[in-house]
């Protein structure tokens, strides 16, 4: 660490030690106006993180630091298309996707042309001018990709479900044959399109899946020369899916400046636009540009997802937390935490700085959750009385996503009981007198109180959206992509890399051939080679 890091944090260090002594609790007693001093609204997204240890000089340490790493100066590297993803050589231009108006860079150009080719497929599936081998129309899309090439549509695809046209949107991702067939259960081959979505195409999962795809669809009756009518691919490997047998016609274009976790806003969205529609498609591009538009312009002490980076800094450097909760209480966003764990684990779980340096202090911190109000018949227990501090995403709709209105308030007071618990606790008294008003003899009281004691003072921010509508959509995700930049910046870590997962998939080939019995290693280690022989079988 540099002198001037070392001094920086060696002040928030201190200053942690300040904070940890004033509860939550305290905190709110203290100032009636906190929320009003800790909340702010951009693009249909408002932010309360009032209920986190922090007061104004927190604020001002934190961005004091975030002055120092340049965070101001790298925002408008992204931007602007500076090679920020220096170990690779390129630019990391995803808000370029979204761009709105007239194109006026290369690279917008490239987006318009690539949308134009994308708009006429959407429209001819649309409008059932695409048939299948035996002149039906297209009524089910399955789209075979993993990691980025999958979580964000089908996470999309689910929370905009109630936009859903005609179309049938499936997906398979996983290397388990299972995935693949059970999607083909009831599939119709004749009215059946696959889009093979890699940006590599290389990857064994995509590649496996899509051959398996194509034997099915042929043992189906599909004669070779009909098959480009149910297969489009996306990549910017053009000779890898031409050799796969897709024609150029059905090729959609991707390039190298977009990151593969950052791609769901280009033709990888063809299976979202296909669903939704290309119109809908526009909308949440539109919510992730007018997010970006923020960003680029709000000061940093006004800026949502910096605020959201900094909150994600000072918990995982300052008071020892490894693991974060995203919890949306809609059951249409129950994909969310896992879309995220990719943005955030892949983006910034690394050991080694920009510049090449170990990492001392902790980085990535672990992304988790699932949908509200599940979540509080399975894991709540922990965060109320377990020992971890866990800071939390709380994410709810302002408007009801069904006609059961009722079940929304319900669903909101779930969600705000939950923080409000978080925060507030149970303490030994008050257990007592709810004891003492259920009959319990004092003997039992003493017993039973201390089980029933919440500490509380556990931090939490929320996210409220007017409502899931697609362009509330894309600034959610947009806020949490620049979120993970400004941590980038802050922990001075490349996150638009991932040389994390090559080893693995190096090792998977060698290890595949042995387990098939052509090529075993005697150097391997005792467990693995073990390991290959039971599962032969
Ligand atoms: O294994 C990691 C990864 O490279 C991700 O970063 C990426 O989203 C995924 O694999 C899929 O890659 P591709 O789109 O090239 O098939």
């Amino acid at each position: 660490m540099k002198t001037s890091t070392k001094t920086l944090y060696a002040q928030l260090q201190q200053h942690q030690k300040t904070m940890k002594t004033l509860s939550l609790r305290r905190l709110f007693e203290d100032d009636s106006h906190r929320n009003d001093r800790f909340s702010a609204e951009t693009s249909g997204i408002y932010f309360d993180y009032s209920k986190n240890h922090i007061n104004s000089e927190t604020l001002k340490l934190l961005c004091k630091f975030a002055e120092h790493r340049k965070l101001s100066q790298a925002m408008s590297d992204l931007l602007s298309g500076k090679h920020v993803n220096n170990t690779e050589n390129r630019p990391a231009l995803h808000t370029a996707l979204r761009f709105q108006g007239k194109p006026k860079t290369e690279q917008e150009f490239m987006v318009a042309e690539a949308k134009k080719k994308m708009s006429r497929l959407v429209n001819s599936i649309e409008t059932q001018q695409w048939l299948g081998f035996t002149g039906k129309p297209i009524n089910t899309v399955i789209n075979i990709g993993i990691g980025g090439s999958d979580l964000g549509p089908r996470m999309i695809t689910q929370a905009l479900s109630n936009y859903k046209k005609n179309v049938d949107v499936k997906f398979v991702a996983n290397i388990d044959g299972a995935d693949l067939c059970d999607t083909l259960i009831g599939a119709d081959p004749e009215t059946t399109l696959f889009i093979i979505c890699s940006k590599s195409f290389t990857t064994l999962e995509t590649l496996e899946n899509a051959h398996s795809a194509k034997r099915w669809i042929q043992q189906q009756g599909c004669p070779d020369k009909q098959l480009k009518q149910h297969f489009i691919a996306i990549s910017t490997n053009l000779p890898a899916a031409k050799d796969f047998g897709i024609c150029d016609k059905n090729i959609l274009p991707l390039w190298n400046w977009v990151g593969g976790r950052y791609s769901l806003w280009s033709t990888i969205g063809l299976s979202i636009a296909l669903a939704i529609g290309m119109e809908h498609f526009e909308e949440l591009l539109l919510g992730a540009h007018q997010m970006d538009k923020h960003y680029a312009t709000a000061p940093l002490q006004n800026n949502l997802p910096v605020l959201a980076g900094l909150l994600s800094f000072w918990y995982s450097q300052f008071w020892g937390c490894s693991s974060y909760a995203v919890l949306p209480y809609a059951k249409r966003l129950s994909k969310l935490p896992t879309y995220l764990q990719q943005l955030d684990m892949e983006s910034l779980g690394k050991n080694i700085s920009k510049d090449g340096e170990p990492i001392n202090t902790p980085t990535g911190t672990v992304t988790w959750g699932t949908e509200g109000s599940n979540s509080q018949h399975s894991f709540h227990q922990l965060l109320h009385q377990g020992n971890q501090l866990i800071p939390i995403d709380f994410i709810m709709a302002k408007k009801p996503m069904s006609p059961l209105i009722h079940q929304h308030a319900y669903l909101q007071a779930c969600c705000i009981g939950q923080s409000q618990a978080l925060l507030k606790g149970k303490t030994l008294a008050d257990a007592e007198t709810e004891l003492r008003h259920q009959g319990l003899d004092e003997a039992s009281i003493k017993t039973l109180a201390p089980h029933k004691v919440i500490i509380g003072n556990k931090p939490s921010n929320t996210i409220l959206i007017e409502e899931l509508s697609p362009q509330n959509l894309g600034s959610l995700i947009s806020f949490y992509e620049h979120k993970v930049y400004t941590l980038g910046v802050l922990l001075n870590i490349n996150p638009f890399d991932q040389w994390g997962v090559e080893l693995g998939k190096q090792l998977s080939q060698p290890t595949y051939q042995a387990i098939i019995g052509k090529e075993s290693n005697t150097l391997w280690d005792s467990s693995t080679n073990s390991l290959i022989k039971k599962a032969r079988s």
